[in-house]
């Protein structure tokens, strides 16, 4: 929690000083009032006067009154002050989620990571506001009210000694046993949240199998588990309310018997005991309370600890502290003794990578499913970071170029086609903020999407939902292209983007690229020979190694895997 009290800002500290100024009034109001009943009680046994009552007794009214507008404002302020917290709360994890890598995503899950923004959030907004409203008034309520009956009566304050000191007692209890079991709530809610939302996403794919049993077992299993914590938590902390209630009136009851006693001895008076009885409740219920919060803050901790690991963690790949200047080279890309594999994993999944890309150069990759071609264009965005090696943009090593710089020289279409809800000039937008409406047209007739759009009443501002589900997976594929290069770059990536397209679309779509990115050098992936046998030079790839490296006339005379693949796709007059 400490490490998230920095982001209070000096507007909510003022409000906080407030609220601490209104609980010392209310404590201060609510204290007085025992004392005001003792002296009704005492005009009533002296025989005084009806007016005399009828002061005190407005008396007792005016101050139950500020009572009540002190807890009005402190009510309001603390859920504001918790409000803002979480408000801000969130906007820093979704600035520091934007800035993870696929690694730290890997780390949290993603279902952990909508936990930690939704639910734990809430968890210290709550937090936020029972420390305002209940952990500050305890200790004032506590200490004010001991003050009070300090040296009316010995006996009575022993006797509210022990019921402090039971309550103390019961509640630590309580607490140990369902301390660690915070953890574990939220925790089950993560899994929760993993199982619904693959579920949810697999919809469609978990009844094409039938597979609704065997998922709905999975939702079950999950879902039992966080009912059976949460149950056991509650079952306890609900045994709280009986003994708190059984402790509050056993002391009542303790203070008017041995007050009693004391009366008929005659070392007090019944007003005194009346009142101190008042305070003596009070007492016992500021040390309840600070129990009760103290005790709740662990869980509202675990929470704040989930909240602020995803803070405080330091995206791996992010911008370097010092830019190196350009270097005056333009449209070059160079792997040095390149290998990757991921964090954790034995296994590399590229091997020594060596491979010099020139400006303006067309490059093909090709290579089985599963052979690094994916993994090898990630690197080029810095998704990951090479394990070894050297990878050099512009003669520069890609580590010291500010991503945002990075991002902006590489025009990448990925292998899955993304879109995002809203218009198709949004979706286009996010590849050039201020593109117009001409651009537009141009980047879609590149994609070869123009008819798509001229047959749509909205044109530009055609609808796109959630996930462009509105469309097939060609026409996401072509969206996603026209986005990609809707802006001018030094570099273009394909990853694949042409499957989804049949062999005609591809072949057109691929000759306006040609016009349209002219200059820029372009990678371009495929599992289709058809793709990217134009290309300037090709690059095999197998199990992660570079196998072969030439022109589609060079490889199909002397690269085994190339003829194997061509021979397989290609008809006898193309090979
Ligand atoms: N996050 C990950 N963690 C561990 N291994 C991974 C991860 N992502 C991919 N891999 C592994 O990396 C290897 C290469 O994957 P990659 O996506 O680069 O292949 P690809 O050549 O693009 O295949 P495709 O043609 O099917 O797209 C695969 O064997 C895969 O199992
Ligand atoms: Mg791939």
């Amino acid at each position: 929690m400490s490490k998230l009290i920095k982001y209070f800002r000096w507007y909510d500290y003022l409000l906080i000083t407030l609220t601490i100024i209104l609980t010392f009034l209310r404590v201060g109001f609510d204290l007085t009032l025992p004392d005001l009943m003792a002296d009704i009680v005492s005009v009533v046994i002296e025989n005084g006067s009806r007016s005399e009552i009828f002061s005190i007794g407005l008396e007792m009214l005016l101050y139950t009154v500020l009572a009540v507008i002190s807890v009005f404002f402190i009510s309001f302020l603390s859920s504001k002050v918790a409000a803002r917290f979480a408000n801000i709360l969130r906007r820093k994890m979704y600035e520091k989620v934007q800035s993870f890598s696929a690694e730290e995503m890997n780390d949290f899950s993603v279902a952990s990571l909508i936990t930690r923004t939704t639910n734990d959030i809430q968890q210290v907004q709550n937090l936020v506001v029972s420390s305002l409203r209940m952990a500050l008034r305890a200790p004032i309520l506590a200490v004010g009210a001991i003050i009070k009956i300090w040296g009316r009566s010995s006996s009575l304050t022993l006797v509210t000694g022990i019921s402090i000191f039971l309550i103390v007692v019961v509640i630590t209890f309580i607490f140990i046993k369902v301390g660690p079991k915070f953890k574990i709530v939220q925790e089950n809610i993560d899994d929760l949240n993993l199982v619904t939302r693959e579920n949810l996403t697999g919809l469609r794919e978990v009844r094409a199998h039938n597979a609704e049993e065997y998922q709905k077992e999975k939702f079950e299993r999950v879902n039992e588990k966080l009912t059976n914590t949460n149950i056991y938590v509650n079952r306890i902390l609900m045994m709280m309310h009986p003994f708190m209630n059984l402790i509050l009136s056993g002391t009542s009851l303790a203070i008017v018997w041995v007050g009693a006693y004391l009366i008929s001895q005659n070392s007090i008076n019944l007003p005194t005991m009346m009142a101190f009885s008042q305070y003596a409740v009070q007492t016992v219920m500021g040390f309840m309370m600070l129990t009760i919060t103290l005790m709740m803050f662990p869980r509202s901790f675990v929470s704040a600890r989930r909240v602020s690991e995803v803070l405080q963690t330091k995206a791996k790949i992010n911008s370097p502290l010092e830019p190196v200047t350009k270097t005056g080279e333009t449209g070059t890309i160079e792997f040095k003794d390149v290998s990757f594999r991921h964090k954790d994993a034995e296994e590399y999944i590229l091997k020594n990578i060596n491979l010099k890309i020139n400006k303006g150069e067309t490059i093909g990759f090709i290579g089985s499913t599963g052979s690094g071609k994916s993994t090898l264009i990630n690197l080029i965005l810095r998704f990951y970071d090479v394990s070894e090696g050297t990878l050099f943009i512009n003669g520069q090593n890609i580590k010291d170029y500010p991503l945002e710089q990075l991002h902006d020289l590489v025009g990448y279409i990925p292998q899955r086609a993304i879109l995002f809800s809203g218009t198709i000039a949004s979706n286009l937008r996010l590849g050039k903020k201020d593109a117009s409406e001409e651009e537009m047209l141009q980047a879609l007739k590149t994609a070869d999407m123009d008819k798509f759009i001229k047959r749509q009443e909205d044109g530009l501002q055609y609808k796109v939902s959630r996930a462009g589900q509105n469309f097939s997976g060609g026409q996401k594929q072509r969206l996603s292209i026209a986005r990609g290069i809707i802006k001018q770059r030094e570099f273009f990536v394909f990853d694949d983007t042409f499957s989804a397209l049949d062999n005609k679309t591809d072949s057109r779509v691929r000759k306006n690229l040609i016009k349209h990115i002219k200059g820029a050098t372009t990678l371009i992936v495929s599992q289709r020979v058809g793709t990217i046998m134009n290309s300037d030079k090709i690059v095999v790839l197998d199990k992660g190694e570079i196998v072969g490296f030439g022109t589609h006339r060079e490889l199909l005379k002397e690269n085994k895997i190339y003829q194997e693949i061509a021979s397989s796709q290609l008809s006898k007059e193309n090979l």
